[in-house]
Parts: C-alpha cells; sequence; structure tokens
C-alpha cells in the first residue's frame, strides 16, 4: 500500500426529513446566498424547504447554473455576493452546482483573476464557507473538495481542488432525488462507476481493504442501477445510490492506492467540445481505455472480471475482453450510449480533441503517466 494522508471534514446530514437540519448547520447570523441550476428545486419542493429551514436568516438566491458550470455565470455570482455581503454559500442541485459554489467560494476570497485557479491552477489558501444540499447521486462533489469549470467562450473544461473548498455539510435526503429524469440517474451511476474504476482499475498495491469497499461499491452499482430506473419512488434503493456515488469519491476508496482519471480527462474534452453529458463522455471513453491499456492494467482487470463480473472462465484474454464487453452492456442497459456515434459524432472531431488535451498539459495521464497524446488519439479513435 502506498503512504497516504486522509482528511475529510465534510459532515454527512442523511435521510429523509433532513433538510431541516440545515437550522442546526448554518450559522444562525450567516447572510446566506443559496446556488441553484434551473427549475428541478423549484418544482420538486426542495428549494421551499430550503428557506423553512433557513427561517430567520438572511438569505439571497443565485439561480441558472448550468450543467458543466461555467466560469462567466459562477462570476456573476461573485458579483451577486459581494454586492450583498454574503458570508456563507449553500449549493442545492448536483455536482455542477456544488462544483460552482466552490468556485464561487474561492473567487470570492482570491486576490487576482479567478480563472488563474483553473488555467494556472493557482492554490487556493481560503474560501466562503459552503455547504450543499445534494439532490443528484453522481459526482461526490457534495464530500470532496474537487471542482470543474467551463469557460464557454474558450472551450475549456478544467478541474481544480483545495483543501478549502470542502463542503462544511451536505445534505443527502434520498427523497429529493425522485424527480431526477431517467438520464440523470442513469449518468449519475456511470459517473459513480467510472469514478471507482478510476482508481481501482491501476495496478495492485496489495490495498485488500480499498480494492473490497472498490469492488462492493461497484457491485453494489450493478444491482441498484436498473433498479433505480425501474423503480423511480424505491426510498432504498434510492438511499443505497446515494451513499454509493458519495462514497465512490470522497477519498476513502483512492487512499493509499494509484489512481488513473484518464478516461475523465479525455472525457472533459468531449464535453467542451460538443456539450456531451459527463456521463456520456465517460461511457464513450472508458471501454475504450480499457481495451487500448488492456496490458498494463492486465493483473487488475483480472481481478475486476472474478470479482465484480464472474468471470472466471477461458484465458486470461478472454476473460478481459469479457469484463470490458461486460462493463459497456451495462452502462448501454442503462440506456447511456458508449460510442461517438451515438451521439452523431463523427473521428472528424478527433483532431480537436488531441490539441485541447495537448493545449491543457494533459500529455503524460493515468497511473503509470504513459497515457502519452498517441495513446490518447488511439483511445479517441477505437470510441468512434
Ligand atoms: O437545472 P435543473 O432544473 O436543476 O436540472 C438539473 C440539471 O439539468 C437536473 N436535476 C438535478 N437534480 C434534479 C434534477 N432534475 C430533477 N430532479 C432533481 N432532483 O439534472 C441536470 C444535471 O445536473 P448537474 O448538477 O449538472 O449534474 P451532475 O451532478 O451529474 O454534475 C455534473 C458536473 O459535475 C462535474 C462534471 O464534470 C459536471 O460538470 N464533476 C464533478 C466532480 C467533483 N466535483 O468531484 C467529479 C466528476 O467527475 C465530475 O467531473
Ligand atoms: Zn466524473
Amino acid at each position: 500500500m502506498q503512504n497516504f494522508t486522509f482528511h475529510n471534514p465534510t459532515r454527512i446530514l442523511f435521510g429523509e426529513g433532513q433538510i431541516k437540519a440545515l437550522d442546526a448547520h448554518v450559522p444562525c447570523e450567516a447572510r446566506v446566498l443559496i446556488t441553484f441550476g434551473g427549475g428541478s428545486i423549484k418544482s420538486n419542493g426542495v428549494l421551499a424547504q430550503v428557506q423553512a429551514a433557513l427561517g430567520h436568516r438572511a438569505w439571497f438566491v443565485f439561480g441558472g447554473i448550468e450543467p458543466n458550470p461555467t466560469y462567466e455565470t459562477l462570476m456573476e455570482a461573485v458579483a451577486l455576493a459581494r454586492d450583498k455581503k454574503v458570508d456563507f454559500l449553500l449549493a442545492v442541485r448536483g455536482g455542477s452546482v456544488i462544483d460552482g459554489t466552490k468556485f464561487i467560494a474561492a473567487a470570492l476570497k482570491f486576490d487576482g483573476e479567478p480563472w488563474d485557479i483553473l488555467a494556472k491552477q493557482a492554490e487556493v489558501h481560503d474560501a466562503v464557507p459552503f455547504g450543499s444540499v445534494l439532490t443528484l447521486p453522481a459526482t461526490g462533489a457534495e464530500m470532496n473538495s474537487g471542482g470543474v469549470i467551463s469557460y464557454r467562450a474558450r472551450g475549456d473544461k478544467l478541474p481544480f481542488r483545495s483543501e478549502a473548498t470542502y463542503p462544511r455539510f451536505s445534505v443527502l435526503d434520498p427523497t429529493t432525488t425522485y424527480s431526477l429524469p431517467p438520464r440523470q440517474i442513469a449518468n449519475g451511476v456511470v459517473d459513480a462507476f467510472v469514478h471507482i474504476v478510476e482508481q481501482y482499475l491501476t495496478y495492485p498495491v496489495d490495498a485488500r481493504v480499498q480494492d473490497r469497499f472498490a469492488e462492493g461499491l461497484l457491485v453494489t452499482l450493478t444491482e441498484i442501477g436498473p433498479q433505480a430506473l425501474a423503480e423511480p419512488h424505491n426510498y432504498d434503493v434510492r438511499a443505497n445510490l446515494m451513499w454509493t456515488a458519495t462514497l465512490a469519491l470522497n477519498g476513502l476508496i483512492g487512499a493509499g492506492v494509484p489512481q488513473d482519471w484518464a478516461t475523465h480527462m479525455l472525457g472533459h474534452e468531449i464535453t467542451a467540445l460538443h456539450g456531451l453529458d459527463h456521463a456520456q463522455t465517460l461511457a464513450i471513453v472508458l471501454p475504450a481505455m480499457l481495451s487500448v491499456r488492456r496490458e498494463q492494467k492486465r493483473a487488475k482487470l483480472l481481478q475486476y472480471a472474478e470479482r465484480v463480473w464472474g468471470i472466471v472462465q477461458g484465458t486470461e484474454a478472454e476473460r478481459i475482453t469479457a469484463a470490458i464487453t461486460a462493463t459497456r452492456v451495462f452502462f448501454e442497459r442503462m440506456s447511456v450510449g458508449t460510442r461517438l456515434r451515438d451521439y452523431q459524432i463523427g473521428g472528424s472531431s478527433i483532431g480537436t480533441l488531441m490539441a485541447k488535451l495537448e493545449e491543457h498539459g494533459m500529455t503524460a495521464l493515468g497511473e503509470h503517466g504513459d497515457v502519452t497524446p498517441e495513446v490518447s488519439r488511439r483511445v479517441y479513435q477505437l470510441a468512434v
């Protein structure tokens, strides 16, 4: 096992009715900016519950944060927060709003041009405190310190992270997910699945409990993913999905093990260029990535085949192929297309994707740093 430091300061308030607990966890004298996206939190009653829980506190709202939140929109929120002298932020929705709120929190305390936090990976030392009310199990943003922000005008989508941008708390009430459309449930399952894979499917370092945790989370997703689509109001299924997605990316399974993240970086470029949902890009890239790198990942692919998919018959090569196919079939069973052509994208965009990847310095990706531009190009080509 590799050396690690593990510290996660986010308090989780889990279960039906927990939005009321905001009253105990938002400072009494706070001036709160509630951040959200489109209309979902109004129509499903979540915003009303949040406002009731905040009671007498001074609160303001900033809506319109898009999926794949943009710098342009977030800087409007920064201006509003300054104008209203806000000292606490409350993100209500999924990863995009939580990520966006992390950026707003950091930008409010940042000396200089906030886009440098993304473009130059400028260090964030301080941020306005914030919490979240999660309505979409997927990204793990509710219990981690990272965010991914897009700059629409430049066609960029870039990640950042800081110790200062962990949420103080996150409310996880599974009933808030009942109103999710099937596409977003499917996206959430695929995103969480790929988060686990990117921390598990590398090379063995005898990290037994991390491996077993990861395999348990993956098997759970294969069981509850289709159920979550079929039974939208099944509380237990939604509760399991919500907690699985959080555990997939809160640092626990990634402690002490090598990590990959090449699939995510190649996927971000597809979103930036073509506007696909984050999870759709992962469903496209991952099977191709595993195929291209099957030799480097051989030992873990065999373990994955056996422990996640129960594949024990055949030669090693056959078992690896079967595991990659099972992964693709699972994504497709969730109704998420796994090839660029499923989204009417052809190979002609690969040149632009490659140019952006290189512009962003994504030239030595993966657990060995050996995902060079040549390897990435082969992955994109195989994904057509
Ligand atoms: O805008 P509204 O009307 O609210 O609708 C939203 C939005 O259109 C809808 N939605 C959310 N909760 C709902 C609901 N509709 C009905 N009922 C509900 N309860 O879902 C749509 C998508 O929301 P979004 O927040 O964009 O989704 P998600 O949570 O999948 O976030 C994706 C973003 O997170 C980033 C991705 O890159 C992407 O930008 N990621 C963040 C990570 C992190 N912070 O650690 C890691 C991930 O790998 C990922 O990169
Ligand atoms: Zn992701």
